[in-house]
């Protein structure tokens, strides 16, 4: 075969494939790889078409702009085309500079003529919408369709809370107001939480969305409105279609400012740049902030700013020369699946964790990434020696979200987490566990599994617990990774020589943590028992334990059947109990404990028992209160026999209210619950201790 055989055959395999991913991503809303993977098949196409001039086709992709009408929408016409704009994928400062070479060039100015001014904006990452305004009302919503012909989604973009259905102070007989579509990122991670209860409850048709974008298109484009309106979109408007009746300004930025006094939502992101220069420090000063804004952009977009210059300039194949989409590094790459390890979290929760063949995605090279839990390995089917999309957004930690069948080799395997593990902690060897109707696998080591020791010592000296002062995360984490603390009891044994030999520990912060361990040996039983931070054991339940059995070691000896005897203690928290006290390495530790000379005294359960006036009553709390902090509240009530629960029930006997008071109250009103306030409580408490 000769070289233009080749690339002939080259070219017609990538029409062939960008066609396919296209249609994926424009009408199914469901696609196969990412954007990043597109972007490199099309310009592979467009080097090929370039050297080859003679094998360019009129319906390359290259040359129009992709998309057709799903069935069930109904086309709309476009009065004025819904273009595109090129894509600069050079991501470093010279891709601003290489756009405004070429706009001077085009305009014929003189190497020394003043610097343009242009209009950067944000590059959302949604769908194009247009919206037809007819004197001030909002009469139709499209899509961009192929860029001639789009959907009317008019049913479902109405459902947009922050849309003006009816312009401020506008009459021009049409007005098109031109934008993005977007989901934002919290509003999504709550979407795909409904979707997966949905799909766990066994709901048909519902599934989740890989990305925000994705799940945009899959709303916007949703047939049936009301469900549409359950999921929260947003919208910024970048540009004008049609107008008839209106004197637009003369500037980009001055058309943005008169929407949004019209009430259409603007990106306040969008900002005047002089030169190629000042196109940098936008590119640079928005890559800082990429991360922490509420949404996703792939990019920035430039503008000429003057629209006089804008119509001089004008088109080149159908993209304005007067525009530019200046990308930043993908946040979704394909990748390798290599293999998967397990990861024992701080609470025992045991996260697949994906070995990826290292990719550069979100701005960093990741080679881990999470897989969530079995349940999402197998909903989306990911098998190692697969090639998968990973996505790094923000700050959220790298993810696999989705597999690209097409890829798969014949001989990728399927992973099972507990036959992997041989149904032991990867760590410590103890039990893995899996509670019914939970997706996590557990380890069951506590505190004896190292990967835990750090969640558990911050939880032992926490001040609802062991109360520990001058013991941070900071100090958790240096003391756990310099080995000088291994287990709970070596807590005890920490004296300043010791502290002064770890980094950065000043002399005075050490002798402050062997002050807080002396004095947190002289604790109660039921905060001993909540320090050991066994599974299930909060504190109301820890001091339900220490007032049932009196001695550590009646409880440490009780059956499952013994341990129900306490109130509220169900078959979930007994056996969780049992299990923990039948490890003898938790036996050893909490020997080790009492060894270091941590005391309570203990009740033998002869002594009087103390009065409990408020015994049988449930509270709640909501609202600041004026002088109790909620934990004082609670201790006072407790103290006094009463029960403090964190939600309003008609199990509910009194709801405390205070300052800012929300859902509870009104749900507290709702069911006609006694509501008092913090003098009242404190009068009941006063009447209690004299009881
Ligand atoms: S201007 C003729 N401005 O990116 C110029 N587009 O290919 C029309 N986009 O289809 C587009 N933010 O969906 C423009 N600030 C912005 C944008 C933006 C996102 C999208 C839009 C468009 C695509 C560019």
């Amino acid at each position: 075969m000769n070289r233009q055989t080749i690339a002939a055959a080259r070219a017609a395999a990538l029409r062939a494939e960008l066609q396919h991913h296209a249609h994926r991503y424009y009408v199914l809303d469901a696609p196969e790889i990412p954007d990043a993977d597109y972007d490199r098949l099309f310009q592979e196409l467009q080097a090929i078409e370039a050297a080859h001039p003679e094998l360019l086709t009129p319906d390359s992709p290259t040359q129009r702009v992709i998309g057709a009408v799903l069935d069930g929408l109904v086309p709309v016409r476009h009065q004025v085309p819904m273009l595109s704009v090129h894509t600069e994928t050079d991501t470093t400062p010279a891709g601003a500079e290489k756009f405004d070479a070429r706009v001077r060039k085009a305009l014929g100015l003189a190497d020394d003529a003043p610097p343009l001014v242009y209009h950067a904006e944000l590059k959302f990452d949604g769908l194009a919408i247009n919206l037809r305004y007819e004197h001030g009302e909002l009469v139709q919503a499209a899509t961009r369709g192929d860029g001639e012909t789009g959907e009317d989604v008019t049913h479902t973009v109405r459902m947009i809370a922050t849309l003006p259905k009816r312009l401020r102070g506008v009459t021009a007989a049409v007005l098109e107001v031109r934008g993005e579509v977007f989901m934002r990122r919290d509003d999504f991670e709550a979407l795909n939480e409904r979707q997966r209860k949905l799909i766990e409850a066994g709901a048909r048709g519902e599934k989740t969305f890989v990305n925000p974008r994705n799940a945009a298109a899959g709303v916007v484009r949703q047939l049936d409105a009301a469900k549409a309106a359950k999921r929260p979109l947003s919208f910024f408007a970048y540009g004008l279609g049609e107008v008839l009746g209106w004197a637009a300004p003369a500037t980009q930025g001055g058309v943005l400012a008169a929407l949004g006094k019209m009430g259409v939502p603007v990106s306040p992101d969008s900002a005047v740049a002089l030169g190629a220069e000042g196109l940098v420090r936008y590119h640079e000063r928005i890559a800082a902030r990429r991360d922490s804004l509420p949404f996703d952009i792939d990019g920035v977009v430039y503008k000429v700013d003057d629209l006089g210059l804008q119509a001089a300039l004008g088109f080149k194949s159908r993209e304005p020369r007067w525009a530019v989409a200046h990308k930043y590094p993908a946040q979704e790459q394909t990748t390798l699946l290599q293999g998967i390890d397990v990861q024992v979290g701080r609470t025992g929760k045991l996260t697949p964790v994906a070995k990826l063949a290292p990719v550069f995605v979100g701005g960093t090279t990741v080679s881990n990434a999470t897989l969530h839990n079995q349940d999402e390995i197998d909903r989306k089917d990911v098998r190692i020696g697969d090639t998968v999309v990973v996505r790094r957004a923000g700050d959220v930690i790298p993810e696999v979200v989705g597999v690209v069948a097409a890829r798969r080799p014949a001989d990728a395997q399927r992973f099972d987490l507990y036959a992997r593990l041989g149904g032991h902690c990867p760590v410590c060897g103890s039990a893995i566990t899996r509670e019914e109707g939970e997706v996590d696998w557990r380890c069951s080591g506590g505190l004896f599994c190292a990967a835990q020791r750090k969640q558990a010592i911050l939880h032992f000296a926490g001040r609802r617990a062991m109360d520990v002062e001058g013991l941070g995360d900071k100090l958790v984490d240096q003391l756990v990774d310099a080995a000088v603390v291994r287990t709970l009891p070596e807590l005890y044994g920490l004296d300043v020589a010791k502290l002064s030999a770890l980094d950065r520990m000043a002399g005075k912060s050490a002798q402050n943590l062997v002050d807080g361990l002396a004095k947190s040996r002289q604790t109660t039983f039921a905060r001993f028992l909540y320090a050991l931070g066994i599974r299930h054991v909060g504190e109301t339940t820890a001091k339900d334990l220490a007032r049932h059995f009196g001695q550590l070691d009646r409880l440490i000896d009780a059956s499952e059947a013994q341990l129900l005897e306490v109130a509220d203690v169900g078959p979930i928290v007994a056996q969780s109990i049992h299990t923990f006290f039948a490890q003898p390495h938790n036996l050893d530790i909490v020997r080790e404990l009492r060894a270091c000379g941590i005391e309570w005294k203990e009740d033998d359960g002869t002594a009087d028992p103390t009065p409990k006036p408020l015994l049988g009553l449930t509270f709640v709390l909501t609202g600041s209160l004026p002088t109790l902090s909620r934990d004082d509240a609670k201790d006072r009530i407790e103290a006094a026999g009463g029960k403090v629960s964190g939600s309003v029930s008609k199990k509910t006997h009194f709801v405390v209210a205070g300052a800012e008071a929300g859902s509870k109250l009104d749900k507290a009103r709702e069911l006609g619950l006694a509501v008092l306030d913090e003098a009242a409580l404190l009068a009941m408490l006063a009447r209690a201790g004299r009881a």
